[in-house]
């Protein structure tokens, strides 16, 4: 059974990417919050510290992985703004040292990227397009990316956007975000000039494996099928939940005055994902369903 090191094992990815995998690889799952957080029987748990670099030294050197899944990151968009650095030395510098360190042992490196390394003034985005990341968080993403792409390593470089789904004790994504403030009846303002595909975690995490199992690499695109606005993202949401969208007001994001500048459509063209794994990630009305019965099985 083949080895895989999953970096970022208590995020909403990594504990989907955990279960996913749990069952036909043997599977060793790294965070920062170790094992205090989240455990799956039979996994080990171990603490590590991205931006330590004699931390992930000694942790890969023991481990030799056949296969490194980094979905760990620094991912608070407008706090990139402030902490350039620890943005910076998350996402760019910790995967500089893996690379160093894996060229001992040569193992697959997947590595979770973003949406945000467009500008957004296009949509429907294909692997060849020109990318210009607005910000810190996008010019970190953007960086990683070059020095994955420039190592010797076997590598996917997994391009994903506006994930949701159920993770245990994770900070809110949009969807969650949205059911918990119109369950209690609370007013949300969605803009509604982000155009994207959201993505169901578990389709995010059953296409890696299947990229894994083929055998197919490089840089993909792994998104929803379906290319939607946020605004009315969130009324289908209202919708499959039985929530009030008569709560949901419309804004733009101008009236959000965030820190870092956001892509307005970096909707994503997922072709050369779906020909290359012969199955297609879920549309927005689909992934609602399983996130309903996910929500559902894990509320008791
Ligand atoms: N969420 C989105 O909509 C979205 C969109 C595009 C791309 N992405 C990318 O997808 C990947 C997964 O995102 P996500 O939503 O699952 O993020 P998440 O829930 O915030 O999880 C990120 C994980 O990174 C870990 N981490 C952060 N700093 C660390 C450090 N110094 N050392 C060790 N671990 C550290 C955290 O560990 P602890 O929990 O242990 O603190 C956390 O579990 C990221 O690469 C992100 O950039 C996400």
């Amino acid at each position: 059974m083949k080895k895989i090191v999953i970096f970022g094992s208590n995020g909403l990815l990594g504990q989907s990417l955990v279960n996913r995998f749990n069952t036909d690889y043997q599977v060793v799952a790294a965070s920062l919050g170790g094992t205090s957080l989240n455990s799956v029987e039979g996994v080990p748990y171990h603490q590590i510290d991205m931006v330590n670099r004699v931390q992930i030294n000694e942790f890969l050197i023991a481990e030799s992985p056949d296969i490194i899944i980094n979905a760990a990151a620094y991912t608070n968009v407008d706090g990139s703004e402030k902490d350039k650095e620890l943005c910076w030395n998350t996402n760019v510098r910790a995967v500089e040292n893996i690379i160093d360190i894996a060229t001992t042992f040569n193992p697959i490196l997947v590595h979770i990227s973003s949406d945000y390394v467009f500008d957004g003034q296009q949509g429907s985005y294909t692997e060849q397009d020109p990318v210009n990341p607005l910000g810190n968080y996008a010019r970190s993403k953007m960086a990683a990316e070059n020095i994955i792409a420039a190592s010797n390593l076997e590598y996917i470089i997994a391009r994903t956007q506006v994930l949701y789904g159920f993770g245990n004790k994770v900070k809110l994504n949009f969807a969650t975000w949205v059911i918990s403030r119109l369950s209690k009846k609370q007013n949300i303002k969605v803009v509604t000039d982000q155009i994207g595909n959201p993505t169901y975690i578990d389709d995010l995490s059953e296409s890696i494996f299947r990229l894994l199992e083929r055998e197919e690499f490089g840089l993909f695109h792994i998104a929803g099928s379906q290319i939607i606005n946020r605004y009315n993202f969130a009324k289908k949401i209202a919708g499959r939940f039985d929530l009030d969208e008569s709560l949901i007001e419309k804004i733009v994001t101008a009236d959000l005055k965030q820190l870092a500048p956001r892509p307005m459509d970096s909707s994503f063209n997922i072709d050369k994902l779906t020909n290359r794994i012969d199955w297609q990630p879920s549309d927005v009305e689909t992934g609602l369903k399983k996130l309903k019965s996910k929500l559902s099985k894990n509320n008791g």
